[in-house]
């Protein structure tokens, strides 16, 4: 099978890519590089620099391909309140152009990244799939809207689709085989890295007065090679079922910031230095996943996702 995987050269996007050629599928990856990197193109797969804005680049890159999986968004929960239009045009519109791409090639299998977002505050734990969607921010909102969309394809043009709701994405390839490190990361993870490695002076906690075992926010973190093995695992399900899904992906267990630092502390043996400031506007309290859905129509579950796997396959990038 021909995977055309757009954003490829992202995070999460290369990690993908990785999982995809280890399982032998042929792969194009095709992306901007406006934030993907060039550094996380794996040599076996081909490499288109597109921009999902140009209708025709996505209509000669669907040329082969059996099936698109879709990465290319801006993901900044808190710069897209300030600059919707450039979330509404990129991921919105962007993602529309994918979809007329696909639907004009008789492609008609897409797995699409969306996210925890489009949940908004919680209003019960674990959170499984029928929790009600009212999204805080518009980066959350965009990608219920492409859900949306994606939805009413499946109908009118015969699309089938895996909406991947990804919790916190975390962690990198154990094998050192994806190296490239995201540009002022906001992201917990990344932050404490820098930390570790001494190009940050240090982590900001955003509140410790929260209802939590330790006062800092609780989330479900993911390992990106775990979320990784998702999309081979969605791409056989929306094959044999032929009908589209909505899942979540998390390890269903929380991790709270200082727990994570604490582990950082132990892994990478660096003292991190950790100050207590306000709380960050939007923050709930605790967000845990609740994966039976994928554990059910994937079999899919978490495997490396406990803290010290987060945090050693960072530490063994971020230390270079
Ligand atoms: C995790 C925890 C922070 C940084 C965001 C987006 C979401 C999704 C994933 C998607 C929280 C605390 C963080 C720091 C801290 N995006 N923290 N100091 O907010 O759960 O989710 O990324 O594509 O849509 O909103 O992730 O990594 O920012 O924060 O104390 O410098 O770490 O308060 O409890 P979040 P995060």
């Amino acid at each position: 099978m021909k995977v055309l995987v757009i954003g490829g050269a992202g995070y999460i996007g290369s990690h993908v890519v990785r999982e995809l050629l280890d399982e032998s599928y042929s792969v194009t990856v095709f992306d901007n590089l406006s934030s993907g990197l060039r550094i996380n193109l794996q040599p076996e797969a081909a490499f288109i620099h597109g921009d999902i804005m140009r209708p025709e680049q996505l209509a000669a890159a669907m040329e082969g391909h059996d099936a698109i999986i879709h990465l290319a968004a801006f993901k900044a929960a808190g710069e897209s309140m300030i600059r919707p239009e450039k979330y509404a045009l990129n991921n919105l519109n962007g993602t529309i152009n994918i979809l007329n791409a696909a639907t004009a090639a008789g492609v008609r299998r897409i797995v699409f990244s969306s996210s925890a977002a489009v949940y908004g505050e919680p209003e019960y734990l674990p959170i499984d799939e029928k929790h009600p969607t009212r999204p805080e921010n518009f980066y959350g909102f965009t990608k219920l809207e492409i859900e949306r969309v994606m939805d009413w394809y499946d109908r009118l043009r015969g699309l089938r689709f895996a909406a991947l709701r990804y919790f916190n994405a975390a962690g990198y390839d154990r094998r050192g085989r994806v190296r490239g490190l995201e540009q002022n990361p906001a992201n917990l993870l990344p932050v404490i890295m820098e930390v570790a490695a001494g190009t940050r002076e240090k982590l900001l906690v955003f509140g410790n007065d929260y209802d939590t075992p330790d006062g800092t926010g609780v989330r479900d973190y993911i390992h990106v090679s775990d979320l990784a093995r998702a999309h081979t695992a969605a791409l056989r399900t929306i094959d044999e079922r032929d009908e589209s899904l909505v899942v979540n992906l998390g390890s269903e267990s929380g991790l709270s910031v200082m727990e994570i630092v604490e582990a950082a502390r132990r892994i990478t043996g660096e003292p991190i230095a950790a100050e207590i400031t306000d709380r960050r506007p939007g923050d709930p309290a605790k967000l845990v996943a609740s994966a039976a859905t994928a554990r059910e129509l994937l079999s899919w579950s978490a495997r490396e996702s406990d803290v010290d796997s987060l945090v050693e396959t960072s530490w063994s990038v971020y230390r270079r």
